[in-house]
């Protein structure tokens, strides 16, 4: 989806030189060899071993398909023996006595029995004789996606959104429009393709097909009630941050929002993670007023904290709280304080927000559960560690904003395979009590995990922002890693672990010029340059793949060491193409990241607009080796500011070169789309993948940018829809290699 641009870390810690004064100051971290070590000594590092000893068979070492060339088609391209057909789109209906969708914006449903929109992140769950999960291929599954929805809820109306009858002069809600009463349709529509779609498949002789009106088929919304649970000992401090007229003893909840990346737990249930949950509000400056404690929890997370000035146009939220001031499907997204208390209003209903979001895809009457102690910010994923029986597991969490950090939460039960197919209440024992960690990238090439605890003396009197308890700590999970000096990132998206060898590899998208420039770079994000065309703008306009080993420990350890995978660059970038990459793999703006579990392939999915005039968004297929198989490298750092040009370099660790035989463009998406979310049957010859958005660049009123899928004969032509598509190859073999 589109972000919005709303600096929301202004805390001060973590650039270059501070990096440098840390490491200056650690000896031990300093004398650490790494630059161009070998694969043998790196064995010699703490930890390393326990991770070679349990080396995958079956992985793949070549690629082998042709590397598809750039495209603008609007179409999904793939390598020559490969084909898709479409699972569903935005729309579809999960209800035999729903109409057809019409793809003109007609529909006077609510949405709450059609697929959502925005397809996001997804995994399939295999079904046993007993309606149980099972980690086997039965051929009867439930596919999970997550609706990430948003920024453009245009198609899906007759004219796009409007508000006061008139339309949006904009596409995205963050354009500008007129702030007054927008319809209740309108706006119920939207609540409702939020959230999550589970929908049972089976494998047919001609491929997997949805099982239309299976009592499975389900749709999370943000309107269906969920459980807040956290920690036994600071849950009652996390509810009292959650009341609102709806619930009086913030128990309970209500709705996801803007379900981006996704996790899947060992024990087999779906994790929603919610990413850009904080632009939903609103506030009409009707009465009450906060303090500054809260309205500094309020603006560093970019929530409403003051209402818009009389005569504004730009809306920064979706307007939803301007339908009724009496029917709290609608007040709850007004964070004004107009009550005796937060038990008359719903001034905590932004609290609510910011979680992973629990749901058992198995159990349609299932409660799903907003895991607290996992932190509350902008989720785009949570990968867990390869389980190993009796040691804890590790969820690796991307905060995808720019200048925001990467987390782990480690759960403080150890990991006992029996609890595969419990539900949520096996993610009450694994979920609930944990300790939650930032990321610190040193300079030389080494990491710490610093834990997020209401003890640390930096947590207990930072001045940002006042902390009350431990609960406080996890639901303003932000504050505190600013507390701690965590280290600000160009955008982490999703995270992968290697099932090879368990090394963890988070995609950062990019950054732009304000956050990046020669002179505001460290190792871990270590470049600024100009976008070769110029689309981009300067910064990090391309981003990078960093990846990291746990030290001794594994999920426990308080310590890693990282190299940087790849660098995303146009092939004619110069400087900044640090990876070599050539037209047949060039790529920018790296989102989702997932590895293949059949051939240890690591797919890569790009949400980009600086190679756009080139080329759409796009999946790639790549081989890696491990942390620490590369060397030391200097990177050139050149930008023009306001005409003055300014030039540095940084030094960093970089992977092995991979070269056009092991990194290998696999789908190029129509125009507009971004390429998220992908699943795999765990023969590897069924690929799920989600094409995100085709037609974001739509100008309103304008001439969609594409019509995929409707022009390739999917549902009824006229407008773009996000879908899931299945790949297969033609011959029926594996795919990618
Ligand atoms: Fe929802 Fe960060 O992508
Ligand atoms: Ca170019
Ligand atoms: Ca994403």
């Amino acid at each position: 989806m589109s972000h919005p641009d709303t600096p929301c870390n202004t805390s001060n810690n973590t650039h270059f030189r501070d990096v440098l004064a840390s490491s200056l100051a650690d000896p031990s971290r300093r004398s650490v060899l790494r630059g161009g070590l070998g694969l043998s000594a790196l064995a010699m590092l703490p930890g390393i071993m326990a991770h070679a000893s349990t080396p995958v068979s079956g992985m793949a070492n070549t690629l082998g398909f042709a590397s598809v060339d750039k495209s603008l088609i609007d179409n999904v391209t793939l390598p020559p023996g490969y084909r898709y057909t479409v699972l569903h789109a935005t729309g579809d209906s999960l209800d035999p006595a729903l109409p057809a969708y019409s793809n003109s914006g007609a529909e006077t449903d609510d949405w709450s029995r059609r697929i959502g929109d925005h397809h996001d992140g997804m995994d399939l769950y295999f079904i046993d004789a007993n309606g149980r999960y099972t980690t086997t291929d039965t051929g009867r599954a439930v596919l999970a996606v997550n609706h990430e929805s948003s920024a453009d809820s245009y198609f899906m109306h007759p004219n796009g959104q409007t508000s006061n009858g008139v339309a949006g002069k904009k596409f995205s809600q963050f354009g500008e429009w007129d702030l007054g009463a927008r319809p209740e349709l309108e706006v119920l529509k939207e609540i409702n393709h939020h959230g999550v779609s589970i929908v049972e498949i089976v494998r047919t002789p001609a491929g997997w097909r949805r099982v239309p009106g299976s009592p499975l088929n389900r749709r999370i919304t943000a309107q269906t009630p969920v459980r807040i649970d956290g920690p036994g000992a600071h849950i009652g401090a996390i509810r009292s941050m959650m009341v609102t007229r709806w619930n009086a003893d913030g128990g309970m909840a209500r709705g996801t929002l803007n379900n981006c990346g996704h996790g899947k737990t060992p024990w087999g249930t779906f994790l929603g993670c919610e990413e850009n949950w904080a632009f939903y509000f609103g506030m009409n400056g009707s009465g009450g007023s906060l303090d500054a404690r809260e309205v500094a929890g309020r603006r560093r997370y970019g929530v409403a904290f003051e209402a818009p000035a009389a005569n504004a146009k730009r809306a920064r939220s979706q307007g939803w709280h301007t339908v009724s001031a009496s029917d709290d499907r609608f007040t709850r997204w007004n964070l004004d304080a107009v009550g005796a208390g937060a038990g008359q209003d719903f001034r905590n209903e932004a609290n609510t927000f910011g979680y992973n979001v629990e749901i058992d895809p198995l159990a349609p009457e299932s409660t799903p559960v907003k895991r607290i102690a996992m932190g509350r910010f902008a989720h785009e994923a949570a990968v867990v560690s390869l389980p190993v029986p009796g040691q804890p597991l590790a969820f690796y969490q991307g905060c995808d904003a720019r200048n925001e950090y990467i987390y782990k939460f480690v759960t403080a039960a150890a990991w006992d395979p029996r609890d595969v197919g419990g539900g949520v209440a096996v993610g009450d024992k694994y979920l609930n009590e944990g300790k939650l960690f930032v990321a610190r990238f040193d300079a030389d090439g080494r990491g710490e995990w610093v834990e997020l605890a209401i003890s640390d003396p930096r947590i207990a009197n930072y001045a940002a922002y006042k902390f009350a308890n431990q609960g406080d700590v996890f639901v303003n999970a932000r504050h505190a890693a600013d507390a701690v000096g965590a280290t600000k990132m160009d955008r982490p998206e999703w995270g992968a672990v290697n099932p090879r060898n368990g090394d963890v590899y988070f995609t950062l998208t990019n950054n732009s010029a304000e956050n990046r420039t020669p002179g505001r770079v460290d190792a871990a994000n270590p470049r600024a340059y100009m976008d070769v065309d110029g689309r981009k703008g300067a910064g990090n306009p391309n981003g990078h793949i960093i990846r990291f080993r746990e030290n001794d420990g594994g999920s426990v350890a308080k310590a890693f060491t990282w190299d940087i995978f790849l660098f995303g660059a146009e092939e004619d970038a110069g400087d900044a193409n640090l990876s070599g990459l050539s037209a047949k793999n060039a790529f920018s703006s790296p989102d989702g990241l997932w590895f293949s579990q059949a051939t240890g392939i690591c797919w890569i999915q790009t949400d980009d607009g600086a190679m756009t005039d080139e080329t759409g968004c796009m999946m790639l297929a790549a081989i890696p080796g491990t942390v620490g198989d590369g060397g030391k490298v200097t990177v050139k750092n050149r930008m023009v500011i306001n005409g003055a040009e300014q030039s540095g370099t940084q030094e960093t660790f970089i992977g092995a070169a991979l070269g056009d035989a092991k990194l290998r463009r696999f789908l190029v998406a129509p125009p507009g789309a971004e390429v998220t979310g992908v699943a795999e049957t765990p023969d590897g010859r069924t690929m799920f993948v989600n094409i995100q958005h085709p037609g974001e660049n739509t100008k309103a009123g304008g001439t969609p940018e594409s019509l995929w899928p409707g022009n390739q004969s999917y549902g009824r032509p006229g407008r773009p829809r996000s879908a899931t598509i299945i790949i297969t190859r033609e011959d029926g073999g594996v795919i990618g290699v």
